[in-house]
């Protein structure tokens, strides 16, 4: 994938910094960014929400419940989404504390009363400092926040993330601060579970390279009774059978993702351990067995695997060939990677 990688202008062998240094530190959180960036990681990931006054924020969970002090902020109102919040009321909540409580050898006192950031303050935070991480970008639950690809665009064309400016350093590129760094192709990478928002990025933004993320309950294993195993049908050809329809689902979501503009998909791994931390319920699905990869790249469709974190399956998965890592744990994978 080391050719494909470069057409698309992203790093091969990627270290995509899921929310952040998210094992370091509170998730989508400042200091979370920042030991990403410090570390050397690639891109920044984050999940983009819009608020109820229309600002794009990065949050990964559809509640406030699991990540901040909503319950006691705004206890009527806990269960509801992000999109019925202003950012004002966002900007209330305790984002970093329940960390401290749950990870005890990892916790700060100055994680305490972190803030959701803005999409705006992690741009800042990848064009500040030595580094220059990328921004890595998905779409989460797009159906609720119409036309958030379309918000996306507008901000990154204002910012100089897209379009004719962004291929050059501005003119007033500050050597010191780094404001104004040149962003390269590749820069910025958007993703999304979502089949029709990847068609709204598309259509949005056809130059910006874009990777469909890949679950089960999209098309991978039909759910359908065709591949039930029938009461007189011999395990075997139960298998069988399974395999050929797996490889034609498998197949049809790669056709879909190239015929629809991405350069790669994000397929979900098998963690070898896993403390539970981020919701994990589909983490038992190995969707980048060695022919699905194979065939990602067959097709010239490079693979990104989420989310790893732990060296023996950045062994098992980099021996199938896969292109990069979305990873809580940067300094695990650079490590891994053999980057200082
Ligand atoms: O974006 C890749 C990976 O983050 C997808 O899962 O639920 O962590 O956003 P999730
Ligand atoms: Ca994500």
């Amino acid at each position: 994938g080391k050719r494909l990688s470069e057409q698309s202008g992203i790093p091969w062998h990627a270290v995509i910094a899921h929310r952040g240094d998210s094992f370091d530190a509170p998730e989508s959180t400042r200091p979370a960014y920042l030991l990403a960036r410090a570390l050397g990681a690639d891109y920044l990931e984050l999940d983009l929400q819009r608020t109820k006054d229309g600002q794009l924020v990065a949050f990964h969970d559809d509640t406030l419940k699991r990540t901040t002090n909503v319950e006691e902020v705004f206890p009527e109102r806990a269960d509801d989404p992000i999109s019925s919040f202003t950012l004002a009321e966002l900007k209330q909540l305790d984002a970093g504390s329940w960390f401290n409580e749950r990870y005890p050898a990892r916790a700060r006192s100055s994680y305490k009363g972190l803030k959701i950031l803005t999409l705006d303050e992690v741009r800042s935070i990848a064009e500040g400092g030595d580094n220059h991480p990328g921004l890595y970008i998905e779409t989460k639950v797009p159906k609720q926040f119409p036309g958030i690809e379309a918000d996306l665009k507008a901000y990154l064309e204002t910012h100089h993330w897209m379009g004719d400016q962004a291929l050059q350093a501005p003119k007033n590129f500050d050597q010191k601060s780094h404001v104004g760094v040149a962003f390269t192709p590749g820069r910025v990478v958007l993703q999304t579970f979502e089949k029709s928002s990847l068609v709204n990025l598309q259509q949005q933004m056809p130059e910006v390279p874009k990777i469909l993320l890949l679950w089960l309950g999209d098309g991978y294993i039909p759910a359908d009774e065709s591949i039930r195993k029938g009461e007189d049908e011999s395990a075997a050809d139960f298998y069988a059978r399974e395999q050929v329809a797996s490889q034609q689902a498998y197949a049809d979501w790669l056709d879909f993702a190239k015929s629809n503009g991405a350069v790669g998909v994000g397929p979900s791994a098998v963690q070898s351990e896993h403390d539970g931390k981020f919701s994990s319920q589909f983490s038992y699905m190995d969707l980048a067995k060695r022919w699905m990869v194979d065939m990602s790249h067959e097709k010239g469709l490079l693979v990104h695997l989420y989310t790893v974190d732990q060296p023996q399956d950045f062994r098992t998965y980099s021996n199938r060939g896969v292109d990069g890592f979305f990873t809580n744990h940067t300094s695990a994978l650079l490590q891994f990677y053999g980057r200082p």
